[in-house]
């Protein structure tokens, strides 16, 4: 184990935008890396290691004390450990299985459609601004039951949470809680509306589902929606920034799929490993512990970092090679363990369709000369992603 002192806040823009570099460098360094004061935290980013912590979550807990989002309960299922987490899964999973997704897929590919259509005359666009955050949260809200045309505040209730814009940890906590609260506020409000009216929406679901014979609490319903919400929100729009930001860069790669667009879910998982759009998730130990021969006291906030275990050169082979053909791809973009992500289905579906849609209407593209992409850190958005044609 080494002891490593860093900030969170201060990585060099060249770094967040190609991590993989600096992945392998800790790799090289130790399977555990310390950060020492104040964080405490420790670092894990061996594919092995990772997969481990992800599996023993009676070692590696997901509970409340993990990471704080603003949140004044549990997140549900994120933050509950199993065995209760089975029973959140068990109600939720087949409200995002393939087959309930598969019914949404026409209008999103509409909403892209549209997102796409109105710039593509113009000859340039900030992606990011255009598609990938509309669409995800379009989709999203729609599917929650929260009013569409007000997506750009949550849009920036979101990246309250996510992106505070602050710098020190207390005025983290701080600009963090108070966001927090308004989340709830309408969440609360909406939640009170299906109450007295139910519709054919999510929350309106959550509302009568049951687990083993009990209804959800109307604070279930609160918990589970607070963590869609930044869940839904934020992860796919960062996945389209990525691949369109690597696909503007790699005009061959990109040529591929519009030559062949039946590659394009191959092309989205490798990308997805690639890049690892959520760069690391965290956990806390409920007793002291090791991995690989480290010491881990009890009570430990332990990153397990995706990105790098994507990438590890003991697990796969050529790593740093984005191969579109890859035969064996088994990342873990979507986590793993008894947390696997929820919403991958509508992720892929999602990511599928705007691909798709965008590469028929604006097939050959490259970022504005002169602009430096900026990936924000932990979930890789661009918001700069100016895009000309
Ligand atoms: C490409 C887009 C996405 C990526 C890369 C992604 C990634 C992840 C990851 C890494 C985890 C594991 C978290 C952990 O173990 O601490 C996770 C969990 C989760 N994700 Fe996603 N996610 C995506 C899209 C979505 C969407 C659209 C939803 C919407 C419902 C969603 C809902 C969830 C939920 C509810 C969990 C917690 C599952 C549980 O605790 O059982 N995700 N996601």
């Amino acid at each position: 184990m080494t002891d490593m002192n860093m900030t969170n806040g201060d990585v060099d823009p060249v770094a967040l935008a190609h991590p993989q570099p600096l992945f392998k460098m800790m790799r090289d360094v130790a399977p555990v890396i310390d950060l020492g004061p104040p964080s405490g935290m420790m670092l894990v980013g061996g594919d092995a290691d990772v997969r481990h912590v992800l599996q023993h979550p009676e070692i590696f807990s997901s509970g409340v004390d993990a990471v704080h989002i603003g949140q004044v309960r549990p997140l549900i299922p994120l933050q509950i450990d199993p065995p209760n987490h089975k029973n959140f899964r068990k109600l939720l999973d087949p409200i995002f299985a393939p087959r309930q997704i598969a019914l949404i897929e026409d209008g999103t590919r509409a909403l892209v459609r549209g997102m796409v259509e109105s710039v593509v005359h113009r000859g340039r666009c900030n992606f990011h601004d255009t598609v990938a955050e509309p669409l995800p949260s379009t989709v999203f809200l729609q599917l929650l039951g929260l009013p569409v045309e007000r997506a750009s505040e949550f849009v920036a209730l979101k990246n309250g949470i996510i992106r505070p814009g602050v710098t020190t940890p207390d005025e983290r906590t701080a600009a963090v809680n108070a966001t927090g609260q308004q989340i709830y506020a309408v969440l609360q409000e909406v939640i009170d509306e299906r109450v007295i009216a139910p519709k054919s929406d999510f929350i309106s679901m959550f509302l009568e589902a049951e687990v083993d014979g009990q209804r959800l609490t109307p604070d279930d319903v609160l918990d589970i929606g607070y963590l869609f919400f930044l869940a839904g929100l934020d992860t796919v729009t960062a996945s389209l920034d990525c691949m369109l930001a690597y696909l503007a860069q790699h005009p061959d790669q990109r040529q591929r799929l519009i030559d062949d667009p039946s590659l394009i879910p191959a092309a989205i998982e490798e990308m997805l490993r690639w890049e690892s759009p959520v760069q690391g998730v965290v956990r806390i130990t409920t007793q002291a512990t090791e991995l690989a021969g480290c010491p881990i006291p009890a009570n430990t906030v332990v990153s397990v970092m995706i990105g790098s275990a994507n990438t590890d050169e003991r697990t796969w082979e050529s790593p740093d090679s984005v191969d579109f053909d890859r035969e064996i791809n088994k990342h873990i973009a979507f986590g793993g363990g008894a947390h696997r992500c929820l919403g991958s289905h509508l992720a892929r579906m999602e990511l599928r369709v705007a691909l798709e849609e965008w590469h028929r209407l604006v097939p050959s593209y490259s970022i504005v000369e002169g602009t430096e992409l900026l990936y924000s850190q932990g979930l890789r958005a661009v918001e700069n992603l100016e895009l000309v044609w």
